[in-house]
């Protein structure tokens, strides 16, 4: 008696077949080892069998000698590795953050706290007083933005242009968090240091795969893991073994075997991504008809839903296998933040700008205006010192000293003109005397 998922699928469609093919099943392998599925397909091609009738994926080096099928069954090399639960502790609230992204949130917090204090300070007697006082209110009001507090007023319009995109980006951020702390809170976390095949390979730790078959290949020729660290393994105990005893970091193997597996065993998940995409086919000579006939009557049991019925039959293993673990997608990266920080940023340097080359122009007229002949022979250091103490000026003492400059230098003309006015009189009735005692 030969019977199981593959037997049944090729019953199912030979019988769709318009005409009648004799067969005859030759087992393959001991029945206890696990046989070589390279070899099988190998001896196809010398005519030892006739065809193959397996969970034979479908991979290039097999299609290059033989006629496949269409799958069957979608198959797909994924990793299994055993895992633990994460208990919440008190530090769960940071798990939502990856530490970068604790980081860079907490330097735009300081630096929109800074960009304001510097867009407010001259004209918002909020953001002035002591050096002391201002430093609290710069942190306080930053952080304060976190839930939306902040109780100083923006008066300026740059610096409540930076601050409404700041708080859009705060909402975000705050809604972000609250749903995936909720998540971790809420739902079973289960961590493996294995994260996905790429860290499994610069891990350097064995790693297990099915005795016979391709993915011992695939990992030494397209992985380049060193042949020195797959491990062989023969059956679902081998693998629980080594798993749990630490002999390999994972198992890599095709979809299907991994969830019969872990129907067995809840200590094990799957971790990351499926990183391959193949299905199982029947194999038959080069140019064979049948290949295309069989071909058509999968697909007819494919439509027709037989062969999902197939499926639940010999395959829909119930258990706690089912639910894929996916160990970093709780955890907010950065990579989905950027373009926000890169507004906020963005926004924060044209504000800083606008206002430097405002503050750059009143200062320049400030001085040019200024009448005061020290002011012209100062050296650069005692010029930058003049503009940083501008710059600290309360905006109105600025524009009242300019006033009063102003009216200065208006009465100084207005005094020379009357002067002048005066000196032309005085030669005119010099003339004048002049005249009469000529005449
Ligand atoms: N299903 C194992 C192999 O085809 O190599």
């Amino acid at each position: 008696m030969v019977q199981g998922y593959c037997i049944d699928v090729f019953l199912a469609a030979i019988k769709l077949l318009p005409y009648a093919v004799p067969y005859k099943f030759i087992l393959f392998g001991d029945g206890h080892k696990n046989p070589n599925y390279a070899e099988l397909v190998n001896m196809i091609t010398s005519n030892v069998f006739d065809a193959a009738v397996g969970d034979i994926a479908i991979v290039t080096n097999r299609t290059k000698i033989v006629d496949f099928t269409q799958p069957y069954a979608e198959s797909g090399l994924v990793i299994v590795a055993p895992v633990k639960k994460l208990r919440s502790n008190a530090w769960a609230f940071l798990r939502p953050f990856t530490p970068l992204m604790w980081g860079v949130t907490a330097a735009f917090f300081l630096t929109v706290g800074v960009v304001v204090w510097i867009l407010e300070h001259r004209i918002n007697d909020e953001f002035r007083g002591p050096p002391k006082k201002q430093i609290i209110t710069i942190l306080w009001f930053s952080f304060s933005t976190m839930f939306f507090s902040h109780r100083e007023n923006t008066v300026s319009t740059l610096g409540r242009l930076v601050l409404i995109i700041w708080l859009f980006v705060v909402l975000i951020i705050n809604s972000s968090y609250t749903a995936s702390l909720t998540s971790i809170l809420t739902v079973q976390q289960l961590s493996s240091p294995v994260k996905g095949i790429d860290s499994l390979i610069t891990s350097n730790e064995p790693i297990g795969y099915q005795i016979g078959s391709f993915a011992e290949n695939y990992l030494i020729e397209e992985l380049n893991v060193a042949k020195s660290r797959l491990i062989a393994l023969g059956s679902p105990e081998a693998y629980r073994t080594a798993l749990e005893k630490g002999t390999v970091a994972a198992v890599v193997d095709e979809r299907p075997y991994v969830e019969i597996f872990l129907s067995d065993y809840c200590r094990f998940q799957i971790v990351g991504q499926e990183f391959t995409k193949s299905g199982w086919g029947f194999a038959f000579p080069r140019d064979s008809p049948l290949a295309i006939d069989m071909s058509t009557a999968i697909l007819t049991l494919s439509e027709n839903g037989d062969l999902q019925k197939i499926h639940d039959k010999w395959l829909n293993k119930r258990g706690c296998g089912s639910q894929s673990s996916q160990n970093q997608s709780d955890q907010l990266q950065l990579q989905s933040f950027w373009g926000l920080f890169l507004i906020c940023g963005i926004a924060c340097l044209l504000a800083l700008i606008i206002y430097l080359c405002l503050m750059l122009r009143q200062f320049s007229q400030h001085y040019t205006d200024s009448s005061e002949p020290s002011r012209h022979g100062s050296s650069r250091s005692a010029r930058l010192q003049k503009f940083l103490s501008f710059a600290d000026e309360r905006e109105e003492i600025w524009k009242s000293e300019s006033k009063r400059k102003r009216m200065e230098m208006l009465s100084r003309a207005n005094e020379r003109e009357l002067e002048s006015m005066d000196g032309s009189k005085r030669v005119a009735d010099i003339c004048h005397e002049k005249y009469n005692v000529d005449t």
